[in-house]
């Protein structure tokens, strides 16, 4: 039985992969996505990011974002959003503009509404703002916070609510996996959000770790985010080494997939889990982290690793 019909079968709405445009010429690699019996859902690795939607500004395109979408349809899988606002992949009219606060308050109302508008009845979670924060629980001083302060934050959720009112829309970070400073802030950042009346429906839990180093209470973690009334996923999971691959960090890997799955397995309010793309062949980990990779559970010949069986444990099957 595949991994998203397991999901399913113990209650969870998906479990998903991201992919990305270049890929999408390799058949064997699409063949696997597409089966909606392993995965039920799909996030676009690049392709719906500001530099990528909006690349000058008010010149809007869709057609990378447009693929994946169709392709979603298509294999009847859900679609996650990503993103609308970062401070990562941002053209530089946006970073470097010096736009005044009102300004750059339209800025992100028109590129959120007309990211979120444009998919409209294609998405079952947009990640409206992604990494806001630094790892001790302050704000990334970003063009966004730099000029409006946390005020950009409800701008863009205000402007996605209104582009797709059935959308559910997240906060997405990393290191947020565990508690801590910056799972505080979070927490802190979602209750506030709700007591102004922001709309605010999840929390993505990113989770790029690294095998033999979770942190603990990623369970305990995930119901105190439960308990502030939002949904948690957990979206860009793979579990990274230090290469050579041996056995020994296949077992411990396999193990800490187990982990993370069986976190939010046991949490009613963690709707589904998303590994940032399924095979160490296009996995982002080796351009980013020299001598480190093999973080997914599939490797590059599209193999199933130790890894696989470890979700499968984690779903409780
Ligand atoms: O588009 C250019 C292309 O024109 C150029 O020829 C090529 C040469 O290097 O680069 C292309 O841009 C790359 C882009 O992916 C699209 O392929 C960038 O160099 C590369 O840095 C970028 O990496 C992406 C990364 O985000 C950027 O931060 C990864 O594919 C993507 O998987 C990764 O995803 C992020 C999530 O969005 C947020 N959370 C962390 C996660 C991992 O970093």
């Amino acid at each position: 039985v595949g991994l998203h019909t397991l999901a399913k079968s113990k209650g969870k709405l998906y479990f998903g992969s991201a992919t990305d445009n270049p890929e999408l010429s390799d058949t064997a690699y699409v063949s696997i996505l597409s089966d909606n019996t392993i995965f039920g859902q799909i996030t676009p690795g690049n392709s719906m990011k500001w530099d990528a939607t909006e690349p000058s500004r008010g010149t809007f395109t869709f057609t990378n974002g447009d693929v994946i979408a169709n392709l979603a349809a298509k294999n009847g899988q859900l679609l996650r959003g990503h993103n609308c606002v970062w401070h990562n992949q941002l053209p530089s009219w946006v970073s470097s503009g010096n736009f005044d606060a009102p300004t750059l308050t339209s800025i992100v109302q028109t590129h959120c509404s007309t990211v979120v508008g444009h998919y409209k009845g294609q998405v079952y979670s947009w990640d409206v703002v992604n990494e806001p924060f630094n790892d001790d629980g302050t704000y990334r001083t970003d063009v966004f916070y730099n000029t409006l302060g946390t005020a950009y934050i409800a701008t863009a959720l205000q402007a996605a609510r209104a582009a797709d009112p059935d959308a559910k829309l997240y906060i997405n970070d990393y290191n947020i996996e565990g508690p801590g400073a910056k799972s505080t802030a979070m927490q802190t950042l979602i209750k506030s959000l709700k007591d102004q009346g922001v709309p605010i429906d999840g929390v993505g839990i990113q989770a790029h770790l690294i095998v033999g180093a979770l942190p603990g209470n990623i369970q305990q973690n995930i119901e105190a985010f439960a308990a502030l009334g939002v949904e948690v996923a957990i979206t860009e999971l793979d579990i990274r080494m230090t290469l050579p691959v041996t056995d020994a960090l296949l077992a411990q890997q396999k193990k800490d997939y187990q982990t993370v799955i069986s976190a939010c397995q046991n949490v009613a309010a963690c709707v589904g889990i998303t590994i940032w793309d399924y095979t160490d062949k296009y996995s982002w980990v080796p351009s980013t982290f020299s001598g480190q990779g093999a973080a997914c559970p599939w490797d590059a010949n599209l193999l199933k690793k130790p890894a696989y069986d470890g979700i499968v444990a984690g779903f409780g099957a």
